[in-house]
């Protein structure tokens, strides 16, 4: 949290979507210092009123000239928006935290999870990306691992929900699953199968390598994010009839051995995380209890049974919260930490 003395204009681009409305209310929630908030969308949407801090924001139509006098942009419309209109919004004077893959992997734009790399943030005005979801969440439990133990290899399998596709998913999983209720014929827009009582193996689009691109964001922005590309990165990217929350199931190798409850121990002083391993009690983290906060939150932490110095655990975050808007809200946070407030 900041200081509020002073107040800032903040724009959300596309502030109608799944992860837009999150941002307006990760920004009430944690008391940002908001002066002026502008919502923009496409031109569907002009007119909508959104819920902000007791009254509503009117949507207005996304243009060039939408960033006259906004101090921070927080983008979430995707990457072709983002790739049009965040150098607009750089050029205009504004901090651009872009919530799409357009930007992430450039040299110069710093990938930021304010627990795991705050000091990436550079001192210069610019775009400032949020990595992907699945990788947040992931990094969040690797980070303390790896600073104590030295990570050498992260077997990772994920459970995705549909709010990661966007409020049009959510409708279809909804759509499909009571058409299957009733005995009805189901119809496939947003996934080229039907996702509910489903799983896809399949996020984003297939590379030459066999893997999808969403599995290979995992491998390059984990890199990235820690600054060690010797990590080597197995990911397999699943999509589940899930609404809200993804899940991951993680398996680790170290240099150095590690005692299971030492990690626990570790994990459970980190920042951002929550450990909740209690099988005796049937607890473990869930999608249904992650839903709607900002920890991730890590579990079923045991040592694996077929090699040395490697433990297998479960990790669950809100994809919507940590996996975006509550992780953009905290990197403006640290932005204003930087001008100084
Ligand atoms: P709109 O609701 O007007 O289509 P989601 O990820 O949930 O699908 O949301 C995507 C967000 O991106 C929505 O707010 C959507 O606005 C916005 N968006 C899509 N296309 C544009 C565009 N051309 N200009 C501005 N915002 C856009």
């Amino acid at each position: 949290m900041v200081d509020k003395k002073y107040k800032y204009n903040i724009a959300v681009v596309g502030a109608t979507g799944a992860v837009g409305r999150r941002m307006l209310v990760t920004l009430e929630e944690r008391n940002f210092p908001v002066d002026r908030l502008s919502a923009f969308a496409s031109a569907r949407s002009v007119g909508q009123r959104l819920p902000f801090r007791g009254g509503v924001v009117e949507v207005k139509e996304l243009r060039e000239d939408s960033f006259m006098g906004v101090d921070i942009a927080l983008f979430s419309a995707g990457s072709s928006i983002s790739k049009k209109y965040a150098p607009i919004a750089v050029e205009s004077g504004c901090f651009v935290i872009d919530n799409s893959s357009a930007w992430r992997m450039e040299k110069d734009v710093p990938l930021i999870i304010p627990e795991v790399n705050p000091s990436a943030l550079g001192e210069k005005c610019g775009i400032i990306a949020n990595p992907n979801c699945s990788t947040i969440q992931m990094v969040v439990a690797l980070k303390p691992i790896h600073d104590q133990y030295r990570i050498r290899k992260v077997f990772v399998s994920t459970y995705q929900s549909v709010s990661g596709s966007g409020q049009k998913a959510i409708e279809e999983l909804k759509q499909q699953s009571r058409n299957i209720l009733d005995g009805k014929s189901v119809e496939n827009h947003v996934y080229p199968h039907q996702i509910a009582f489903n799983c896809l193996p399949h996020i984003d689009v297939f590379m030459e390598n066999g893997y999808t691109k969403e599995e290979m964001k995992m491998v390059n922005e984990t890199h990235k994010i820690l600054s060690d590309s010797t990590i080597e990165i197995s990911p397999t990217a699943v999509r589940v009839p899930v609404f809200y929350s993804h899940s991951e199931s993680v398996r680790v190798e170290t240099e150095l051995p590690m005692e299971v409850d030492e990690v626990k121990g570790l994990l459970s002083k980190s920042p951002g995380i929550s450990l909740v391993d209690n099988p005796g009690e049937n607890e473990y983290p869930l999608a249904v209890d992650a839903c709607g906060k900002g920890e991730v939150f890590v579990g079923r932490v045991r040592a694996d049974l077929t090699v040395d110095n490697a433990i297998n655990f479960w990790v669950v975050s809100d994809n919507l919260l940590k996996g975006a808007a509550y992780n953009a809200v905290q990197i403006a946070e640290l932005v204003l930490k930087r001008l100084g407030n």
